[in-house]
């Protein structure tokens, strides 16, 4: 026996343990809904609140919602059996596409198998070696992956700090200037730089200031990308997002993706036409994969459907996070209150972190404490995020044990 695997994995294994970055996963044994049976490590289950799903609208388990996904497993099989562009693309893909395109108010929209494909094959599509990307810092692990892939030139600026963002895409064009200068006789290609991130910032649950990024790259004639994976069916008045919120127009590109608010998987892209048929042509995280069984497409459509027709249940879930907030600002925690489902109570040490919230797990609420790499060091948080159907009560219950534990010393 040779010990190779060791060899790569042996040294990263006893930093991760030693620093408490080290990572399992919690069974759950229960369907995704605001309260959930968990398997404890001692075996033992128990029942939980659960304030960490991105499940906002508590849609995974609404019977007519699993009802019509049945039917479509039925109508439609258990897969697609083909990438899209060969056997793969089914009604349901198509119908899919046409309501996200109607929902968030645009030409047209290209689905994939998830929101991280949808970023990664977005990014590396449209630009490549020789443009320019301006990220945000807080951005998400799979818009800086399409970054990487794409090879284009990134600018990290501040998060949320739009005279930085200026400030880098002034810096990006004195460099291209710069390659223009030194090309040598080769014709100077023209400046492309695109603007990327999030809508919401998911461990932070901030918002990007849309008006101002619209109006920033309107200025600079660069494009501008966001992704509303956490502000689909959550912001706005009827959940289509950050442009509702703010009452503006939209970005040149929208990504998104069914597995939060929607409640089932897959990503997507929404924008013009023209984007759209793009790629469709270039997209690899598009072109060489599997479609999504058409059943799930079927579900992501009803689902999308019935937040649709039911916008209370995303104006009952900012209730709840105005109400969860305050709550927690009433039990004496610093917390202000969230734009959006997601509730950051920083902590920062690593182990505190842990340990609270496997105290809380003992009292019922499943809150998971975020760590580096997902957070910087030293801002170790329980991420709460709420949903429509949490109540007031429990809500009121959890900050009060959330306050009592985060003020005992437990380390
Ligand atoms: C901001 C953001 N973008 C993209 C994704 C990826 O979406 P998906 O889970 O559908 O792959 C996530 C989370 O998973 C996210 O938080």
């Amino acid at each position: 026996m040779n010990n190779l695997i060791e060899k790569f994995t042996d040294a990263a294994l006893a930093q991760m343990r030693e620093s408490h970055t080290y990572r399992t996963m919690r069974l759950i044994e229960s369907p995704e809904a605001a309260h959930i049976i968990l398997r404890g490590e001692n075996g033992i289950s128990s029942e939980q609140i659960l304030l960490a799903s991105n499940s906002y609208l508590d849609l995974a388990d609404v019977p007519e919602l699993k009802q019509a996904m049945a039917n479509a497993v039925l109508k439609w099989g258990t897969g697609s059996g083909g990438a899209r562009l060969t056997t793969g693309n089914k009604t349901p893909h198509v119908e899919l596409e046409t309501e996200i395109a109607r929902f968030k108010g645009e030409e047209a929209a290209i689905t994939f198998n998830t929101g991280y494909m949808a970023n990664v094959g977005t990014i590396s599509a449209l630009c490549g070696k020789g443009d320019y990307i301006f990220s945000d810092e807080l951005n998400h692990a799979s818009i800086i992956d399409g970054i990487r892939l794409s090879r284009a030139k990134c600018f990290v600026y501040k998060h949320n700090d739009m005279a930085d963002l200026e400030r880098v895409i002034l810096e990006a064009k004195a460099d291209a200037r710069e390659q223009a200068a030194t090309s040598q006789g080769k014709a100077a290609a023209e400046f492309r730089g695109m603007i990327v991130t999030d809508a919401v910032f998911s461990m932070d649950g901030d918002l990007a200031n849309l008006p101002e990024l619209l109006k920033i790259a309107k200025a600079h004639e660069v494009l501008l990308m966001i992704d509303e994976a956490h502000a689909t069916g959550v912001l706005g008045k009827t959940g289509r997002g950050l442009a509702e919120h703010y009452g503006c127009e939209h970005a040149d590109v929208t990504i998104g993706t069914l597995s939060k608010a929607v409640a089932t998987e897959g990503g997507f892209v929404a924008g013009k036409q023209k984007l759209i048929d793009f790629l469709r042509n270039k997209s690899r995280s598009f072109i060489f994969t599997t479609a999504m069984a058409p059943a799930i497409a079927a579900a992501a459509l009803n689902n999308l459907k019935f937040i649709e027709a039911n916008p209370e249940r995303v104006q009952q879930l900012r209730g709840n996070v105005d109400f969860f907030c305050e709550s927690l600002r009433r039990e004496g925690l610093n917390v202000a209150t969230s734009p959006s489902a997601i509730v950051p109570i920083v902590i920062g040490d690593e182990a505190k972190a842990l340990q609270i919230s496997a105290t809380l797990q003992e009292h019922g609420i499943l809150i998971p404490a975020i760590r580096y790499p997902t957070v910087a060091k030293g801002s170790a948080r329980l991420r709460a995020s709420l949903m429509a159907t949490h109540t007031h009560e429990e809500l009121e219950r959890a900050a009060k044990e959330i306050a009592t534990i985060c003020k005992t010393d437990i380390s």
